[in-house]
């Protein structure tokens, strides 16, 4: 009786787990993989990549004074937290031809974290 109480919770908490609220400080960890290429934050330029501040919820490919790909420009997609999500986890199938160099992250925990981490800035790279 007491064990099957025990296993009970356990499966409870297992259930609960990917409800937890994404965590942006955990998100800028994670964000070191992106730093060889991407900046944000206040003063952010582009680099490898665009620079990423308010990425979240803008057009793709719509960063000033950035040399984007024909394949990024015309992808027609607004970057919410689903396609970000999906982008992160396999940038050449969300969008084919884009020039991003990056296998992509695997565990869909630390990619909404990240996303967390990147919804905290404005255009203007100051934090929300
Ligand atoms: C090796 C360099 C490199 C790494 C590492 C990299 N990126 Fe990129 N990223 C790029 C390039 C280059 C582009 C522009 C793609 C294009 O124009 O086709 C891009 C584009 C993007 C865009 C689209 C931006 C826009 O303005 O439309 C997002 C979002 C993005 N990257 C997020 C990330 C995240 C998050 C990571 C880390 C998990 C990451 N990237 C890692 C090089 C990189």
């Amino acid at each position: 009786m007491m064990l099957r109480a025990m296993m009970a919770a356990v499966a409870l908490s297992a259930a609960a787990a990917p409800a937890m609220a994404a965590d942006p400080a955990a998100g800028e960890k994670a964000f070191a993989v992106c730093k060889a290429c991407h900046r944000v934050g206040e003063g952010a330029k582009n680099g490898v990549g665009p620079m990423l501040n308010g990425v979240v919820g803008r057009q793709a490919g719509a960063v000033e004074g950035y040399n984007y790909s024909d394949a990024m420009k015309e992808s027609g997609i607004t970057w919410d937290e689903a396609n970000l999500a999906e982008y992160i986890k396999a940038p050449k199938t969300k969008v084919p031809g884009n020039k991003m160099v990056f296998a992509g992250v695997k565990d869909d925990a630390k990619i909404a974290d990240i996303i967390a981490y990147l919804d905290q800035f404005n255009a203007d790279g100051t934090k929300k």
